[in-house]
């Protein structure tokens, strides 16, 4: 399936800044990559252009994500993913470590490369490292033509539309989509059943609607932002399923507002970071109401017993009076949640930005992309 965009067509509209547009349009660029992907009757997803048969895809024993900024935390989002649904090891790495490090190339690895520009310096290099040592790698890119995309040949088109403000967001949404369809067709060919493949279909089916849940919360997040503004630094604290949706919450919030954000695993808290927590300090913690939710009240607890104001994001009903600020998420299926929860953070980083009066599309020091080392 192709989707038609017209550059010239896309322009700001009723919007201030291009990231508040682009955040708005996840529904429907979630949709877009969606679109033609997903076989009900089989509980699971055909991606055409990666180009292996079953054969192929039951072959691989390992996947390998690789992407800088939010395009490498995506793929950590992937990288859960395909253990859980195929069980196989993968994981993520930034790409400019991986062109560096003289990586072991294994040949029934899977390597995919990460890039909404498809021009990143950093990835373009680690791809052709990875090729020229007869690595097997494919690209998941959203600008058709671009130097990646060209480069591996074979691969995943994002389909997100242009992407301007430099800080991404549907692209990065669309990268997870793209991952969770990865990973359930590389599981339904292993062991993933087909009632929990058909029980993902629905979900992926379902999540422009639950994404546009997310924004009828606007105005309340928008006030929490506004009631934390004045902090000079946050921590963003999240476990498993839980801990990209941090590390891009606190990518998000460094890139457009300059405050000062670190994420952190919850577990890892007590070996050091804790000794930073004070009023001053806020914590937003992501708590799934998954198998970890206990774990994770836990982790507000300790928060809260050494002065740190906690803002939870959670799905589940917390007991009143645990967290300051509570932002409600819609409720999905658990695998999914990395992928929703993002979403209130985005809005929660351009609110806060906003109510800074920061140069939200055009951060300084950065750009949208690097095309050089
Ligand atoms: C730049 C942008 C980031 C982006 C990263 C990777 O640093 O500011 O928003 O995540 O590049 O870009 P890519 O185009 O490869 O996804």
């Amino acid at each position: 399936t192709t989707v038609d965009l017209d550059d010239d067509d896309y322009q700001l509209g009723n919007y201030s800044n291009f990231m508040h547009k682009e955040i708005w349009e996840q529904p429907e660029s979630v949709r877009r990559t969606l679109l033609g992907r997903l076989d009900e009757r089989f509980g699971t997803a055909r991606l055409g252009g990666i180009n292996l048969d079953p054969r192929a895809l039951r072959a691989i024993r390992r996947v390998k994500f690789l992407g800088c900024g939010s395009a490498y935390y995506a793929g950590q989002i992937g990288a859960n993913l395909v253990e859980e649904w195929a069980r196989l090891p993968a994981d993520a790495e930034p790409a400019s470590e991986l062109r560096y490090r003289n990586p072991v190339v294994e040949e029934d690895t899977l390597y995919v490369a990460v890039s909404q520009s498809g021009e990143t310096a950093d990835t373009l290099a680690a791809v052709q490292e990875l090729r020229r040592k007869g690595g097997q790698v494919i690209g998941v890119v959203n600008t058709v033509g671009s130097a990646i995309a060209r480069e591996c040949g074979s691969g995943v088109f994002l389909h997100a539309g242009p992407e301007v403000s430099v800080a991404s967001t549907k692209a990065y949404t669309n990268m997870a989509v793209c991952f969770a369809m990865l990973a359930l067709s590389l599981g339904r060919v292993r062991d993933l059943s087909v009632s929990d493949g058909s029980r993902i279909v629905a979900a992926l089916d379902a999540l422009p609607a639950r994404i546009t849940e997310v924004f009828a919360a606007e105005d309340e997040i928008s006030a929490v932002a506004k009631e934390h503004s004045g902090a000079e630094r946050m921590f963003f604290i999240g476990r498993v399923r839980g801990w990209p949706v941090a590390r891009e919450g606190a990518q998000k919030l460094k890139e457009i507002s300059y405050v000062h954000a670190e994420a952190y695993q919850a577990g890892e808290l007590k070996h050091g970071p804790l000794a930073l927590i004070d009023p001053g300090m806020p914590s937003v913690v992501v708590v799934p109401d998954d198998e970890l939710l206990v774990k994770n009240i836990g982790t507000i607890e300790q928060i809260k017993a050494r002065g740190g104001p906690v803002i939870a994001v959670t799905n589940a009903s917390l007991p009143s009076g645990l967290a300051d600020s509570v932002i409600q998420v819609p409720r999905s299926e658990p695998e999914l949640d990395p992928i929703l929860f993002t979403i209130p953070l985005q809005v929660f980083a351009y609110h806060l930005a906003h109510h800074l009066g920061r140069d939200i599309d055009k951060p300084r020091n950065l750009a949208k992309s690097v095309t050089v080392e």
